[in-house]
């Protein structure tokens, strides 16, 4: 966002600059090039801010974040630190860091079936689109769980093309293996085996990322609840060891089909959609804590977002990212310019944020398109 007015700036000195820099040169290259100064010019309203005036502003800007945590002398002190500390010091705070998440409507339900799955021992799998809350919902489960039975093993991997069976299972520390031979010393496990060993809960996102070969080395602790270690043995599972999945529909690219035998390992299928109006500006809100707009912006955000989902000429929408994205740019850009027009800052943001988060369907131009959904909600500049 902050990038924004620099441009316009460096663009107005430029244009004021090239006339003195460039002696006036023939032909219609230089009648272009003095007829969009006088453009530009005549546009200036505001003279641009003095490079000194602009640090400040960026400097103030960026002491009131909350997310930098600057010091008083607006500087981040984590480079005193030696990354062994700050390991440690993130590691605890990582683990005390409580989650909280909008629980009403589709989530809510979720939530419940998830726990009826645990407690009838058949695994669930969630699918939706990009965005959607799927690894939240996970995570958010694997904690009420802990809560509930004080076990907190949760264990989980983002599958994708090059995930290897070893991955989740585990693979042996060679120079160990040459001194002690193939033992349970010598094995690293993985987040697999540590989960079923201590009966805790397993996330496979983004299951069907995963090649048909690593899907395959599922059906063995989906189905008998083992797992075979090559050299060591099998070990069964303890019990409360749990499983989910999550994926994106398999109509999306980049994804592999998932195999019928796994697919068939799930017997709880939870689909997400884009969540209710009610529901997603909860969870805008909820995701900017700092920079609070408005309920009527709030709205606007929801309806800009929302568009994307029904427009006739978008292939790809835009997901729950973009709504708290834009909500959190327009809060600090209100807080930085007091006396512009919210729907202003509104219409410029939305497009930064729409541009690379929506896909417009093949012979289309996304930027055409977010210019169209802003207008239909905001009104033509
Ligand atoms: N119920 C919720 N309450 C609060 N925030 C939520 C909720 N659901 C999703 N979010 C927020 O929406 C964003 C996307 O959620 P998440 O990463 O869980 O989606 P996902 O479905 O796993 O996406 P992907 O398919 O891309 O992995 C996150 O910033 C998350 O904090
Ligand atoms: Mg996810």
């Amino acid at each position: 966002m902050a990038k924004k007015p620099v441009t316009k700036n460096n663009k107005t000195n430029k244009t004021q600059k090239s006339p003195n820099k460039t002696p006036a040169k023939t032909g219609t290259k230089t009648t272009a090039k003095t007829s969009k100064t006088t453009k530009n010019a005549a546009a200036k309203k505001t003279p641009p801010k003095e490079p000194k005036e602009k640090r400040l502003d960026n400097l103030s800007i960026l002491k009131s974040s909350p997310y930098l945590r600057l010091n008083d002398k607006g500087q981040l002190n984590q480079k005193q630190a030696s990354l062994k500390d700050l390991f440690e010091k993130n590691l605890l705070s990582q683990k005390e860091e409580k989650l909280e998440i909008v629980l009403t409507g589709q989530y809510e339900k979720a939530l419940d079936l998830m726990f009826e799955a645990d407690a009838s021992n058949l695994y669930p799998i969630l699918v939706g689109p990009p965005g959607i809350g799927k690894t939240t919902l996970c995570r958010y489960y694997a904690q009420s769980r802990a809560e509930i039975t004080g076990n907190d093993s949760f264990e989980w991997i983002t599958f994708d093309e090059s995930t290897k069976p070893s991955h989740l299972i585990g693979s042996f520390n060679p120079a160990t293996t040459i001194q002690k031979g193939f033992s349970f010393e010598a094995f690293n496990p993985g987040p697999l085996i540590k989960a079923m060993l201590n009966g805790g809960l397993f996330l496979a996102n983004e299951i069907n990322r995963a090649t048909e070969y690593t899907q395959n080395s599922l059906l063995e602790p989906l189905e008998e609840r083992t797992l075979s270690i090559p050299h060591i043995g099998r070990v069964k599972s303890s019990p409360g060891f749990f499983f989910i999945g999550a994926m994106n529909p398999s109509e999306l690219v980049g994804t592999h089909r998932l195999g019928e035998a796994l697919k068939d390992r799930f017997n709880v299928w939870i689909e997400l959609d884009y969540p209710d109006k009610k529901t997603e500006m909860k969870i805008i809100e909820h995701n900017n804590p700092y920079y609070k707009v408005e309920e009527s912006i709030l709205e606007k955000i929801y309806l800009i977002i929302n568009r994307t989902r029904t427009h006739h000429q978008v292939q790809t929408p835009a997901s729950l990212r973009s709504g708290i994205a834009l909500a959190r740019l327009t809060g600090v850009a209100q807080k930085r310019n007091k006396k512009a027009d919210t729907h202003k800052i509104l219409r410029n943001l939305a497009s930064n944020v729409l541009f690379g988060a929506i896909q417009a369907k093949p012979g289309v131009k996304a930027k055409d398109v977010i210019t169209n959904i802003i207008s239909q909600v905001l009104g033509s500049a």
